[in-house]
């Protein structure tokens, strides 16, 4: 698959496989990650590589908990009021018990921040799609990075305290087989042509 074959076809994993992809593979989807651009190649992304189903599992709790103790305010946007509804109702794994979760997170206070580590998302997303994997950004750790709990959790995996979480993505076999690589239509993103 060439590198615009593999944008064009990624799409979105929700449900995985319990087997863990080999490292190699894993490690190669990291390095995809590590070698996006960065503002001033400020180099400064975080990838917290979480394979330990145990650590998944009580990140899992941890943050529906956090969610189910959250006030469902009018102005929260549809996706925050989602988990949080579904976090009150139980059961809720805000990572699709994938085998591999990874959080970046970036400097506190670095203008760059989202816009790096959206870099390294895609970079991530792309990479995996074309050696078959599925994979997700996955947006909760982002939304809680001021819970006191989930912040106390994620500097026992190595978050520093001037470190802000700036997204995660979800990694792993899809459950159903290859990637779903149906392209969505694409009803926005308009495009503004100015030409002789
Ligand atoms: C900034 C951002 C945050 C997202 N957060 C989540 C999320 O928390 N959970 C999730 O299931 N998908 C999340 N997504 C995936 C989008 O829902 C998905 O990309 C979109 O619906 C288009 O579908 P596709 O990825 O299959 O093309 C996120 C995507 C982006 C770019």
């Amino acid at each position: 698959m060439d590198a615009l074959e593999a944008i064009l076809t990624r799409r979105s994993t929700r449900k995985y496989q319990a087997v863990l992809p080999d490292n190699a593979l894993i490690d190669q989807v990291v390095e995809a990650g590590r070698s996006a651009p960065s503002g001033g190649n400020s180099q400064t992304t975080h990838f917290i590589l979480i394979t330990k189903a145990e650590i998944l599992s009580e990140l899992a709790w941890i943050v529906q908990t956090a969610f189910a103790n959250m006030e469902i305010r009018e102005d929260l946007y549809a996706s925050l009021k989602n988990s949080i509804n579904a976090s009150r109702r139980g059961g809720y794994v805000f990572h699709y018990n994938a085998p591999v979760l990874i959080v970046t997170a970036n400097k506190k206070g670095y203008g760059n921040a989202m816009a790096d580590s959206a870099c390294a998302l895609e970079n991530m997303m792309i990479a995996a799609n074309a050696l078959d994997l599925g994979s997700c950004w996955i947006n909760q750790l982002h939304w809680l990075d001021e819970d006191e709990a989930v912040r106390e959790y994620l500097y026992g995996l190595g978050l520093s305290e001037d470190e802000t979480v700036t997204g995660a993505l979800a990694l792993g076999y899809p459950a159903e087989g290859l990637p779903n690589r149906t392209p969505l239509p694409r009803t926005g993103n308009p495009v503004t042509r100015i030409s002789d």
